[in-house]
């Protein structure tokens, strides 16, 4: 899907009036504060059901009021729509005028993928950011993965009560076999997606990261020592976990290191390089999304500005005319957008001012 209109009520500055984008390369230009972030927060939400900047949705609805309202139109007409009322934390949604119950509703049709300053979390957030990287690429990629987590989810939850309670630990080893067999399902999930999502990175980092591509690695770390069983990790462990109250092993312990021959990428690449990096592995997972679910992806690259020198922007210029999706790219000002403008043709550019988005006419873009 490519959104050819946006349509936003009461989110955060933005002031409502219509946005008509095109359907290859959007740039949006404006000062810190004018409204940016919130038009990819905007679109993002629509994708996701969440914020990428915030857990507090009372933070996104305009200030006094109490729903907030997101929706666009593609260029085939498919209409997507969510709203939220932050006083009740009722959430609608809407596919083609039709109330739908859940947001993977809203996930089957749109594909966003997001890349912000603070991406560089994914390196130093500790592993829930890369967790919740690649689980939401498993959920789009293998349609199995939300039902296995669901019930990963259950059994941890009962494990952990088990392991609180002195009623409950008559039941700790029955619930520590169940636990064990559903962490082998989510685990063996996992681990295929990361060779697949390894194999098509490859890609990405051969055009953004010449030089560096061949020493790229993905390791994946499924939450257990791979040595041994997971049965036998939490027999050695089990004193332990009781005092703590909680698995301390399993497939909710799993992490992602992505690897310069055998040390940390974060240690070894400049910042500039980093970033080619956090935006190869964006386009490698929004290309699995695609080539699954068969919807176009959708690409937000908020502040390009920041850290990117001029050849590495001519890089990533070259990456998305290859990645062949809708993007929408924000930045201070046209030149921190260079040489991207130039080398296209099939563009729109956007002037935002507190809140209000113009674009701008071909006369005014030279
Ligand atoms: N809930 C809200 N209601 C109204 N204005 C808001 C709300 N949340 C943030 N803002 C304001 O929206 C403006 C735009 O912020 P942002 O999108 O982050 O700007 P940019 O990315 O262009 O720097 C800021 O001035 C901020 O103070
Ligand atoms: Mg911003």
């Amino acid at each position: 899907m490519s959104i050819l209109k946006l349509i936003t009520q009461n989110f955060r500055n933005l002031d409502g009036k219509q946005i008509i984008f095109h359907s290859d390369n959007n740039f949006i230009i404006g000062e810190n504060g004018s409204g940016k972030s919130s038009l990819l927060e905007a679109i993002f939400f629509l994708g996701h059901g969440k914020s990428f900047r915030t857990t507090k949705i009372n933070s996104i609805v305009h200030h006094q009021e109490s729903k907030f309202v997101v929706s666009i139109k593609d260029f085939e007409q498919q209409q997507l729509g969510l709203s939220r009322d932050v006083d009740t934390g009722q959430t609608d949604i809407k596919v083609n005028s039709e109330r739908q119950s859940r947001l993977s509703d809203l996930a089957k049709n749109i594909a966003v993928q997001i890349v912000t300053p603070e991406s560089f979390k994914l390196f130093f957030g500790g592993p829930k950011e890369r967790r919740r990287f690649v689980d939401l690429g498993l959920f789009h990629v293998k349609h199995d993965f939300s039902h296995q987590w669901r019930d990963f989810s259950r059994v941890l939850k009962q494990r952990n009560a088990c392991l609180r309670s002195v009623s409950g630990r008559s039941m700790l080893d029955y619930w520590t076999d169940i636990f064990c067999q559903h962490c082998e399902i989510v685990a063996q999930s996992r681990s295929e997606y990361v060779i697949e999502l390894t194999s098509e990175l490859k890609k990405w980092t051969q055009l953004l990261l010449p030089s560096l591509s061949e020493q790229i690695n993905v390791q994946y770390l499924q939450g257990w020592n791979q040595k041994k069983s997971l049965k036998e990790v939490l027999l050695e462990s089990r004193d332990r976990e009781i005092q703590q109250g909680f698995s301390s092993h399993g497939a909710q312990k799993f992490d992602v290191r992505f690897l310069l021959n055998r040390t940390s990428i974060d240690v070894l690449l400049s910042r500039g390089q980093q970033k080619l990096f956090l935006l190869a592995l964006t386009f490698a997972q929004a290309k699995l999304i695609e080539r699954v679910n068969r919807v176009k992806p959708i690409l937000l690259i908020d502040d390009i500005g920041s850290e990117l020198d001029i050849n590495s922007r001519t890089l990533l210029s070259q990456a998305i005319d290859k990645l062949n999706c809708q993007v929408i790219i924000t930045a201070i000002d046209r030149f921190a957008l260079e040489p991207l403008v130039s080398s296209k043709k099939n563009y729109k550019m956007f002037h935002v001012k507190h809140g209000g988005i113009l674009e701008i006419s071909d006369v005014d873009k030279s």
